[in-house]
């Protein structure tokens, strides 16, 4: 893409993370996702598994230099990485969120945040042997130049932890054309789609990957029915295994899902 063209996106994506702004159609889909949603993975434990998966992924960070991609203030596992790695640093395009980050990171030696885009020419740190990208790499419309960036980045062998939603399951698929036209962020969400995951499955070694929401998306409709509220949740609890379980292997129970995590190694030439 034209660095011309991006700056304007830049700009306007820090300007909705700045602000918070969203248009009638970006709400409702928010209050989709934060209702529902969050309901299953509540009742499920999904975020706490993501988390967990995430961090036994990072793996011993003591000796490790560490980049946290599209950082913005911070999320749970931001302060973990900053606290047991040898050296963090924090990437965001949203002064705001680098400033709140900042100021927590003050006391942690080796951490840091800086107000940056990843793809520009400014960005001249390198040699990360992790690159930690939560809810990050579907905003780079161009996959090819992304996973060129990442691989110059990371260092001999490093490795990347991603957590992405994936537009791969019919029902989604739909919704979210329907939904695109009105969206206030469509310049910069790209939710993976097939030949995403495959461009990044042929650029880096898939060592591991496990997706969420597949057939545990479809127990928000049980509340509909005449069940009880514990075999509800039983279910959504048994369908997110199965998920969680079958994604590993699978593309299609993969391409079911709503959101992918996936841990890539570099590979060696
Ligand atoms: C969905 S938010 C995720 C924030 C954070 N990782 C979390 O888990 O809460 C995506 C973030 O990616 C940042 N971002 C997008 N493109 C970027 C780029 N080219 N360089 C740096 N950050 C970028 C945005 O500013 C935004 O804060």
């Amino acid at each position: 893409m034209k660095s011309e063209k991006r700056k304007l996106i830049n700009a306007r994506q820090k300007e909705f993370y700045d602000t918070k702004q969203k248009n009638a159609a970006t709400r409702l889909w928010s209050y989709f996702r934060n209702g529902a949603l969050n309901r299953i993975k509540k009742d499920t434990g999904v975020e706490r598994d993501i988390y967990e998966l995430h961090k036994s992924w990072f793996g011993d960070l003591s000796q490790k230099k560490v980049l946290d991609l599209g950082c913005y203030a911070g999320n749970s596992l931001s302060s973990y990485l900053a606290q047991n790695s040898k050296e963090y640093l924090g990437i965001d395009l949203s002064p705001k969120g680098i400033n709140n980050l900042s100021r927590r990171l003050e006391k942690v030696p080796g951490a840091r945040a800086e107000v940056m885009d990843f793809l520009s020419e400014e960005f001249r740190e390198k040699d990360f042997d992790l690159i930690y990208a939560y809810g990050v790499l579907h905003h780079f419309k161009d996959v090819d130049e992304l996973i060129a960036k990442l691989e110059e980045k990371l260092s001999k062998n490093g490795s990347i932890v991603s957590h992405d939603p994936l537009q791969t399951s019919l029902p989604i698929k739909f919704i979210r054309t329907i939904y695109r036209p009105f969206q206030s962020d469509k310049a910069w969400e790209w939710p993976f789609s097939k030949k995403t995951y495959y461009q990044f499955a042929k650029g880096f070694v898939v060592k591991e990957r496990r997706a969420v929401l597949g057939k545990a998306k479809w127990s928000a409709f049980i509340s509909f029915l005449p069940v009880s509220e514990e075999k509800r949740i039983q279910k959504a609890k048994a369908w997110h295994r199965d998920d969680w379980e079958n994604s590993l292997n699978s593309d299609k129970a993969m391409f079911d899902c709503m959101h992918l995590s996936l841990f890539m190694q570099k590979k060696s030439h």
